[in-house]
């Protein structure tokens, strides 16, 4: 059976004084698919190893289902890892690759020989028994990584950059594979990544990670439509940040004031009082962009520019523009059909819907 985490205010300092993981508090549930986000250091793989029971924690508590088991050692805790590099060994066959978790548990033959071959039928590799890793390419030893860390059916299994080896593709297929496998054995599964499109592919939930430090745990809708912080902003794909004071517009509207006369109003009551400096965010997609018509004062909502450059995506347009308040900007558009619509030096009309904008935390 699949269980649940709990992380309270756990910290790692390293010889030497590296706080790699600092006061991290979550609660993974049993069968969640759950993410570790972050940029390279910020103690994603030393959470991992903590629940894994590979490094103890300096301060804090660890439980599975309630237990304790901060000092139980990693052979104990029924959770299974699967390394960035796969870890296969070398000379050993697929098949005694996978049995290997079955063997130390000191099953019998028959019954490793079966679920050894009912694990490789689960990740597509039947008939590879005897292969060793060298015979296979980089998406089939991922596979058999998986098989042998699901063959023991652990309680958790934790995920380190799994698929960050494969090319594109072949993660995407990955990625989906994966996600079924973990759904159809409701699985908790821990997953390391520092790709932002990946956790928001596969997750139900994602913690995002800033110098060992959690800085928001939440869906993946909710972490890339309603970012807390400046950093969770910044770091989950494109995004405008707009900085000022609060003011009042309209009588009895708020605004934030964010120099050489843009105002940008925000929505709902007042987010605190006027005069205070605010951050906001404006994703590109929720942009659109018109043709500029006329030279009118533009409105809360809206504002003129230039395009300066454009990055032809594929599914849609980048372009990054001027507004005339000098501020810079990214609007993104789909491209419906006719391509790149605005050209460089091309001058544009920029409108959004205040609901959109999002204040963050500093
Ligand atoms: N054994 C160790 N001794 C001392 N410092 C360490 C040790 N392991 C990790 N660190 C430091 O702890 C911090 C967090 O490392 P960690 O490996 O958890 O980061 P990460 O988020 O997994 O990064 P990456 O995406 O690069 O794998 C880093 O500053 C790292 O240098
Ligand atoms: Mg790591």
């Amino acid at each position: 059976m699949s269980a649940g985490i709990e992380i309270a205010e756990v910290s790692k300092v390293y010889d030497g004084g590296v706080r790699a993981v600092d006061s991290v508090a979550m609660e993974i549930k049993a069968g969640e698919f759950f993410s570790l986000l972050g940029p390279s250091g910020c103690g994603k793989t030393t959470t991992l190893r903590m629940i894994a029971g590979f490094d103890t924690p300096s301060s804090g508590e660890i439980r599975i289902d309630g237990a304790d088991i901060t000092h139980v050692p990693a052979h104990k805790r029924d959770m299974a890892m699967v390394f960035q590099n796969y870890a296969l060994f070398p000379h050993r066959t697929v098949a005694e690759n996978v049995g290997f978790g079955l063997r130390m548990r000191k099953l019998d033959k028959a019954t490793i020989a079966a679920k050894v071959k009912a694990a490789l039928a689960m990740v597509e590799l039947s008939g590879m028994d005897d292969r060793r890793p060298a015979q296979l390419s980089g998406g089939q030893q991922q596979r058999v990584a998986l098989a042998r860390a699901i063959v023991i059916e652990p309680r958790v299994l934790l995920c380190d950059e799994p698929l960050g080896a494969l090319d594109k593709k072949l993660r995407q297929q990955m990625q989906f594979e994966l996600k079924q496998l973990q759904k159809n054995l409701g699985l908790t599964l821990v997953f390391v990544t520092h790709d932002q499109e990946e956790a928001l592919a596969m997750s139900d939930r994602i913690a995002v990670m800033n110098a060992g430090r959690v800085e928001q745990v939440g869906t993946p809708v909710e972490i890339y439509d309603r970012p807390q912080t400046r950093f969770v902003a910044d770091f989950i794909g494109d995004t405008n940040i707009f900085r000022g004071q609060r003011v009042t517009v309209d009588n009895n509207g708020t605004g934030i004031a964010a120099g050489n006369g843009l105002v940008l109003e925000l929505p709902g009551p007042p987010a605190a009082a006027d005069g205070a400096v605010l951050s906001v965010a404006l994703r590109p997609e929720k942009i659109r962009l018109a043709p500029k018509v006329d030279t009118l004062h533009p409105k809360h909502a809206s504002a003129n520019g230039t395009v300066e450059s454009t990055n032809f995506l594929g599914g849609a347009v980048l372009y990054r523009i001027a507004l005339d308040s000098g501020h810079r900007v990214l609007a993104q558009q789909p491209n419906a059909g006719a391509g790149q619509l605005y050209a460089p030096g091309a001058p544009v009309m920029l409108g959004w819907t205040p609901a959109d904008l999002v204040i963050l935390k500093d």
